[in-house]
């Protein structure tokens, strides 16, 4: 079973760009170089980075880096997708160095999202967020949350849960967009710690490949002043704050550089014993707020 989301790569066409965003506005900080390739890794909290941003033609979400904890989990997981017959791809050393981590592999799930799994990750190193922001809420329970892409909505669900060993968290049933549009379908899942969920997936597809991307840090005041950055930036915010429904956290989404969908929130729910917990089924997102806020494309 996966214990946390490790790392998250993005490719920009000005990678830069998004890590002065990244430290203007988020309070995350650069962290060492790793390739020659223009690459600018961010860091977060203690871990060597939490993003990878690298040099390429478009503005998309490339891949989630899933820790597995343990050697031996990884290696659990490796032979667990050869028995499923689900193509596995060895990460080279270099490229392993490249994530800060001892072993990683790759596969690509049924909806076209590369899922990357490894073990092992490089020395932890005092980090303090910028902005003031005591520190984001990360550690075992990984860097956040993401929701992906999932047209390929039943097979998706079936590949993290089987043989990833997530498990549900929250079926959330949402209103079409429009007449005529099937609804809306959000499968919440969590890993092998206590965040509410740390995958969600999505019924539509998305051009940037991925739905949000979450930070959590740990007070509102810390995601009022953020929120204030953003506008400050000129960022468009697609979510006014709102407190969420199943994992009761209090956020605000907007576009990222790139067109990147994020969350910056407070006060996620944390369960400590999953085996006491039962899995819901909700059909409103919000407790309140989050009213949302799309531009108008064409
Ligand atoms: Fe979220």
């Amino acid at each position: 079973m996966v214990a946390s989301l490790g790392y998250v790569r993005l490719e920009m066409q000005d990678p830069a760009a998004w890590a002065k965003f990244s430290k203007d506005v988020l309070g995350f900080k650069p962290g060492k170089s790793r390739d020659r390739q223009g690459t600018k890794y961010l860091r977060m909290d203690k871990a060597p980075f939490r993003y990878m941003i690298e040099k390429g033609a478009s503005d998309r979400f490339v891949a989630a880096g899933y820790d597995m904890g343990s050697r031996r989990a990884f290696n659990d997981q490796v032979k667990k997708f050869e028995a499923a017959k689900i193509e596995v791809t060895h990460g080279s050393d270099r490229d392993a160095k490249r994530r800060a981590v001892n072993g990683f592999a790759s596969v690509v799930d049924p909806s076209g999202n590369v899922v990357e799994f490894f073990h092992g990750r490089d020395k932890q190193e005092p980090f303090t967020p910028g902005h003031g922001i005591k520190e984001f809420k990360t550690g075992k329970m990984g860097l956040g949350h993401l929701v992906l892409p999932a047209p390929e909505n039943k097979a998706t669900i079936n590949f993290y849960q089987k043989h990833m060993g997530f498990a549900v968290s929250d079926d959330l049933t949402l209103p079409a967009f429009a007449p005529g549009m099937p609804k809306q379908r959000v499968y919440f899942m969590h890993a092998d710690n206590p965040r509410h969920h740390t995958l969600g997936l999505y019924n539509f597809p998305n051009p940037t490949g991925v739905i949000h991307l979450m930070a959590e840090v740990g007070s509102m005041d810390e995601v009022g002043h953020c929120m204030d950055r953003v506008k400050a930036a000129g960022l468009h915010i697609f979510a006014s704050l709102g407190r969420h429904a199943n994992d009761e956290m209090v956020s605000f989404y907007f576009f990222a550089p790139g067109g990147i969908g994020f969350e910056v929130g407070y006060d996620g729910k944390q369960v400590k014993n999953w085996a006491k917990y039962k899995p819901t089924k909700s059909t409103i997102g919000d407790l309140w707020g989050h009213e949302y806020d799309f531009p108008v494309v064409g």
